[in-house]
């Protein structure tokens, strides 16, 4: 598996290990630092590398900046100028997996908004093994975040320490993940994907009010559903209980791409197998994020 060889802090290349910020930081002190997940995939026949949904990933990044009054603004080209010069320098055989934070590097009070800084990370990232074998989830006692309190739709760091109680405790607890309710007791997220499930032949997410992450995954696999069968994605309040009625249920994000959930709170989901309908979405996505069928909603920028 290739290695990192080169980092980008504020637009200059650099060893890896040589990333640097002051630990009295903003950044550091009150974690002021929005970021992005970003995967360039290998096209297995000509081995171009393209960058899947830069533009939406850019756009949240822009409105995280903006929820947090950053005094800075990053456009859709610079960032992808940015990006495309860290791949290549990287020089990677395979997969790609961006990281991209953006912060306030002043040492200062709690409302200073600048200077903004930003190190971008290029990484290889093997497929999650239980993308093939289905993974076990259980409902945290932990509730997510709330919109008015620190709000989910928005990739801040801040954002993590509640989704790492949550992963702290699924993991004492003997799952491979968990899931969070918001504080009205419906179902929200997992602490780094979003959730469907399928009942009754539906496929069902919890609404952009449920707490959660403005997810670009979440957006590609509703377009990717709806346009495979032709029937819409319910985007509804999920009751914890209605988790136990699911035949299928996965996980979907950038980093995790799609993973099937075989059971929750240790009853099967369905049968307990991998289902059909997540089947089908997984191919339908890696075929889409490779460029095995044609891009026809411009998603892939060539690196
Ligand atoms: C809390 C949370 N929800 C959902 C997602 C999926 O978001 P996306 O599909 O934009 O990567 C992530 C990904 O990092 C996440 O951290």
């Amino acid at each position: 598996m290739w290695q990192p060889l080169v980092i980008m802090q504020n637009g200059e290349l650099m060893p890896f290990a040589n990333a640097r910020v002051h630990p009295l930081s903003l950044a550091m002190a009150y974690a002021t630092t929005v970021f992005e997940g970003i995967r360039a995939y290998r096209n297995p026949q000509t081995g171009a590398f393209k960058i899947f949904r830069l533009a939406a990933h850019v756009q949240r990044m822009q409105t995280g900046m903006k929820v947090m009054r950053f005094d800075r603004k990053f456009e859709l080209e610079e960032v992808r100028e940015y990006l495309t010069r860290l791949i290549r320098a990287n020089e990677p055989d395979d997969d790609v997996y961006v990281r991209l934070l953006v912060y306030i590097e002043a040492i200062g009070l709690m409302a200073t908004t600048g200077p903004v800084g930003f190190t971008a990370a290029a990484s290889p990232r093997e497929r999650p093994k239980l993308a093939e074998t289905g993974m076990s989830l259980g409902v945290s006692s932990w509730s997510r975040l709330s919109d008015n309190a620190s709000p989910p739709r928005i990739k801040a760091t801040a954002n993590y320490h509640n989704a790492r109680l949550t992963q702290l405790q699924a993991k004492a607890d003997g799952y491979d993940g968990a899931l969070m309710l918001t504080s009205a007791g419906k179902v929200s997220e997992a602490p780094i994907a979003c959730f469907f499930m399928v009942r009754d032949g539906c496929l069902i997410t919890p609404g952009l009010g449920s707490s959660i992450l403005e997810s670009v995954t979440r957006d590609t696999i509703i377009t990717l559903y709806e346009e495979a069968t032709g029937k819409a994605v319910l985007q509804r309040d999920v009751d914890r209980s209605e988790l136990y009625f699911a035949q299928e249920a996965f996980l979907c994000g950038t980093g995790q791409e799609i993973i099937p959930v075989i059971s929750i709170d240790r009853l099967p989901v369905g049968d307990g197998a991998v289902g059909p309908i997540t089947r089908m979405l997984q191919k339908s996505y890696f075929e889409t994020v490779r460029e095995l069928v044609p891009d026809r909603h411009h998603w892939l920028t060539p690196v």
